[in-house]
């Protein structure tokens, strides 16, 4: 007998639809799982679009008030896919009514928010995880299982990038519906808390602490029409961003983001070279982790591509779905990160990354935001 998970998904844009179809493939791919998502109910402000999202996805019910969903006695767990704003009032009225919480990433606008929402959490004692998905491609969780097994020795260097292009445009405005991530006031920050927090989830993760950083920032439109007002605004978020940092294991660190980068649409990639080894990965091809071993035999020594699909345990979560040599892609992520949460609960352990982890990542972005600020070196 399965156990109902019953979710209250706040939230029907990009995430809404992949953390839904998260629970609605988990329970076919992961059988043996205790828990089974159930679509007890969805919510945003618009009576007509939530209930259209409510009928193409399968959710029993709608609510147009995110606070009447954490009130409600039939929901076991809240799902938070709404603009950074809004995080931290949610997930905390979600703690205090004593919800489980699967709360989009970045934590919250800043640290002092994401502490704020740890202390809650803990101390109503609920499940909580962030979806800082790209932990679950296979390749990149191979990748974790490579650095942890000690194969690469000691470890120098750490780089990663995530380049986009969509901003180039004047014209586009900012705020508002799918525009917010270009408004401070509801995303805190550009690409630092939108797309360098998913490269420094996963560099935490891989690498572990960093202690220091310094940065630089860039606004290269500076105004913008407010979809709100009408008017043309200040643009206060960083278009692009460039740190540097010293790891705690004393490997230098060296990531980039931008959404001005021409011909890149989701260009994250990351590299990590050790004594003996290293280890490249590029969301583009997803499915493949490169692997460089210095121990190869010497005349055969050169980067290999492997392909993350071997399905005999070799591989994470492969063995869940198809037959060697056939890739999964993005959408799978969200649906580990569901078994991995739904597992979590079976037994009574965290689900990484938790608020907790998810709170290191804000430090360190907030510190690359100071350091931008006044050119200096800060201290995580
Ligand atoms: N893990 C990832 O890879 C990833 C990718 C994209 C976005 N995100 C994060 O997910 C969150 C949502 O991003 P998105 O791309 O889905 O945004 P989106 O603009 O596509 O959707 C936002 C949703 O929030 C709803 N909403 C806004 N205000 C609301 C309110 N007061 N009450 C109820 N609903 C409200 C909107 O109706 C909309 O359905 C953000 O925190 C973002 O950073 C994470």
């Amino acid at each position: 007998m399965t156990k109902p998970l019953r979710i209250g998904m706040i939230g029907y844009g990009f995430m809404g639809r992949t953390h839904t179809n998260g629970y609605k493939r988990v329970g076919d791919f992961f059988p043996e799982l205790e828990y089974r998502p159930v679509l007890q109910a969805a919510c945003a402000r618009s009576e007509d679009k939530i209930q259209a999202f409510a009928d193409q996805w399968g959710y029993a019910s709608i609510e147009t008030d995110w606070r009447k969903l954490i009130a409600r006695d039939d929901i076991d767990a809240v799902d938070i896919c709404v603009p950074n704003n809004l995080h931290k009032e949610m997930a905390i009225a979600a703690a205090e009514a004593g919800k489980m919480i699967l709360c989009e990433k970045p934590l919250a606008l800043n640290s002092a928010e994401g502490e704020e929402m740890c202390a809650a959490v803990e101390k109503a004692g609920v499940p909580n995880t962030v979806w800082y998905n790209y932990r679950r491609v296979p390749a990149v969780t191979l990748a974790k299982h490579i650095v942890d097994s000690g194969k690469l020795g000691r470890i120098f260097h750490y780089r990663a990038n995530f380049l986009q292009d969509w901003t180039i445009n004047a014209e586009l405005p900012q705020g508002g519906a799918g525009l917010w991530r270009l408004d401070a006031a509801a995303a805190g920050s550009g690409v630092t808390g939108d797309l360098l927090a998913h490269c420094i989830d996963t560099a935490l993760w891989l690498n572990g602490s960093i202690s220091n950083v310094t940065a630089m920032t860039e606004t290269f439109i500076k105004e913008r029409v407010h979809t709100e007002t009408g008017q043309k605004q200040k643009v206060s978020i960083d278009d692009a961003c460039a740190f540097m940092c010293h790891f705690a294991n004393g490997s230098l660190g060296l990531f980039e983001s931008t959404r001005y980068a021409r011909g890149h649409k989701a260009l994250y990639t990351l590299e990590i070279n050790g004594e003996f080894a290293s280890l490249r990965w590029d969301l583009h091809d997803l499915h493949r982790l490169e692997v460089f071993d210095y121990k190869d035999e010497p005349a055969l020594r050169g980067w290999k591509s492997v392909h993350v699909t071997d399905n005999g345990g070799e591989h994470p979560y492969m063995d869940k779905w198809w037959v060697p040599g056939l890739q999964i892609g993005y959408e799978h992520t969200f649906v580990h990160q569901v078994a991995d949460f739904l597992k979590s609960l079976e037994d009574g352990t965290p689900c990484s990354p938790t608020f907790r982890d998810a709170l290191e990542t804000q430090k360190v972005c907030d510190a690359v935001l100071a350091s931008a600020q006044d050119h200096s070196w800060k201290n995580v």
